[in-house]
């Protein structure tokens, strides 16, 4: 079974002149435990192929199916809970909540799913420790480096144990080795865990990493 299967999958932005079709009749299936990177100028549709492929956006056509199960008719209220328990995402700007602290951050995605207080601790600790951050709990993301802070992000994304990872451009605030890090922290996660992994950048760095190199130009895949 597919982690993800598009099936002629368009995203179709406002009307008349202003209209923009971001994603273009998109076929794309990504196995269990596969990393993949798409690769693309600016404005190519990019973040809003991961956005549909994390629930966040809904296509205008054509089929998302997420674990085998097709989500592309899904209501607004049940997209939440799917993304939860099956999705976690990295994102350029880290995402985290500045008024909690590294543990915390990670901890808030376990009590929503009903973990409970002691348990989640344990859990988020342990997630952060194996990503190298034992010594950082307990600071708030203003006292982090922006590795640190990417790091905490990936820890909040994995912690949940989801089927499939989303990164969109997740070094293009790091300087090239912490960059280099934190791909490499993500991917080898993912591939001992056995996750799909989705990353979207345009740093050519990370082509090494990954188990297949797509391109996305003017909303197409190639
Ligand atoms: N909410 C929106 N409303 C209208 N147009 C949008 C919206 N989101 C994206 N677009 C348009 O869709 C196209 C693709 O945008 P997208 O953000 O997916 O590109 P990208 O490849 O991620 O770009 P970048 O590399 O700059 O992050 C762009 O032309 C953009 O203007
Ligand atoms: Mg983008």
């Amino acid at each position: 079974m597919n982690a993800l299967h598009f099936k002629n999958v368009s995203k179709v932005f406002g009307e008349g002149d202003a209209r923009v079709t971001a994603v273009n009749e998109a076929d794309l299936e990504v196995a269990q435990g596969e990393v993949v990177l798409i690769m693309g100028p600016a404005g190519s549709g990019k973040t809003t192929l991961l956005s549909l492929a994390g629930c966040l956006l809904k296509p205008t056509r054509g089929q998302i199916i997420l674990n085998g199960q097709d989500v592309t008719g899904y209501s607004e209220k049940r997209l939440p809970d799917i993304r939860l328990r099956n999705i976690g995402f990295v994102f350029q700007s880290f995402n985290l909540l500045s008024s909690l602290t590294a543990i915390e951050n990670v901890e808030i995605v376990l009590h929503l799913t009903g973990k409970n207080w002691r348990d989640a601790r344990k859990v988020a600790s342990e997630k952060l420790e194996e990503l190298g951050l034992g010594k950082r709990l307990h600071f708030l993301p203003s006292k982090l480096s922006g590795g640190e802070k990417q790091r905490v992000a990936i820890a909040r994304a994995l912690v949940n144990d989801p089927a499939m990872v989303l990164a969109d451009e997740p070094t293009a605030n790091l300087d090239s080795r912490s960059g280099q890090v934190v791909v490499k922290l993500l991917t080898d996660m993912a591939k001992k865990q056995h996750k799909s992994v989705i990353i979207v950048s345009h740093d050519s760095r990370i082509q090494g990493i990954a188990d297949r190199i797509l391109r996305l130009e003017d909303g197409k895949l190639l």
